[in-house]
């Protein structure tokens, strides 16, 4: 099986940092490129801590390459709580080997329409606010990506940010929004998933023996935070549901997105696009397939 190649558009971001390692590690990827935007943190520091990702898996071949310093419309939402005030907790990496390249959305656009029509994913842990640029400023380059798998929404589960709304889109509703009614090859990977794929510690205790491994047991254990025994792993998910069909069950759901009253929110609208949507997830199997890609050697 080729290796898919994708772009990860990321906020890293402590359960971001995982998905990466995995898609660097896993085999089944080649990683073209990390864009980032603000999300979790700030956008210097999802930036920089792609870059350090990178360093420390020897891979600053790879392009970090920036996006977006707010959402469309609205200002960001404060996790620093969870996510500390660098967005990785403090946890200890080598500095960024390359500087980040600018303006993410022009490179996807110049990736998308020099790679033949088709052949390099999206992959989208974060806000959408890179990809509903890419849609809006570059439609012919945005029709010739291939799959799009976003972590976001809250289908038939409640929000974590507001009563029905997740924090990727409620962090950039309105890029939600332009991505759900552009019609593209979209795969949604929803908190009615990813709150079942959970870490506990015996599992972050099995992944250590290897740098990937070492570095996300590091993070898994300071996305603890105090006293928690487990954290939902969102964003690995969006890698497991490419490279498996360990989130299956895939339904089409006609989707519309909240701008005023609980923004990101989801709702049934008959007069939307089919957005492919996970809903059932055989946790077990996207965590052996997770810590496989994390500690293969
Ligand atoms: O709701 C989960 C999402 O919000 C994940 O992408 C996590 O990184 C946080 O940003
Ligand atoms: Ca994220």
């Amino acid at each position: 099986m080729t290796n898919r190649r994708i772009i990860i558009d990321t906020d890293p971001g402590l359960d971001d940092a995982p998905a990466i390692l995995h898609a660097l590690n896993c085999g089944r990827f080649e990683v073209l490129g990390l864009t980032t935007m603000a999300g979790n943190i700030g956008l210097d520091n999802t930036t920089r801590n792609a870059g350090r990702l990178l360093a420390a898996m020897g891979r600053s071949d790879i392009p970090v390459i920036t996006g977006a310093a707010k959402p469309l419309a609205r200002g960001v939402i404060d996790i620093s709580d969870i996510h500390g005030s660098d967005g990785l907790h403090g946890l200890a990496l080598p500095g960024p080997q390359a500087a980040p390249r600018p303006d993410a959305v022009a490179l996807d656009g110049r990736f998308a329409l020099a790679e033949p029509a088709g052949s390099v994913d999206i992959f989208a842990p974060g806000p959408l606010t890179n990809i509903a640029g890419l849609i809006t400023r570059h439609p012919a380059a945005a029709a010739r990506v291939g799959q799009i798998i976003a972590m976001g929404g809250a289908v038939d589960e409640p929000g974590n940010i507001g009563p029905r709304s997740e924090f990727n889109f409620a962090t950039d509703p309105e890029a939600a929004n332009i991505v759900l009614r552009a019609g593209r090859d979209l795969t949604l990977v929803p908190l009615d998933v990813t709150r079942k794929v959970r870490a506990g510690t015996a599992y972050m205790a099995a992944l250590r023996g290897n740098p990937p491994g070492d570095i996300a047991a590091d993070i898994i254990a300071l996305y603890f935070g105090t006293g928690r025994e487990s954290r939902p792993l969102h964003d690995p998910c969006v890698m497991l549901r490419r490279s498996t069909r360990a989130c299956s069950d895939i339904e089409d759901r006609h989707l519309s997105v909240d701008l005023a009253g609980d923004p990101g929110a989801l709702s049934p609208a008959a007069d939307q696009p089919a957005t492919k949507i996970a809903l059932r997830v055989n946790a077990k199997g996207v965590l052996d397939l997770l810590a496989a890609g994390l500690t293969r050697t």
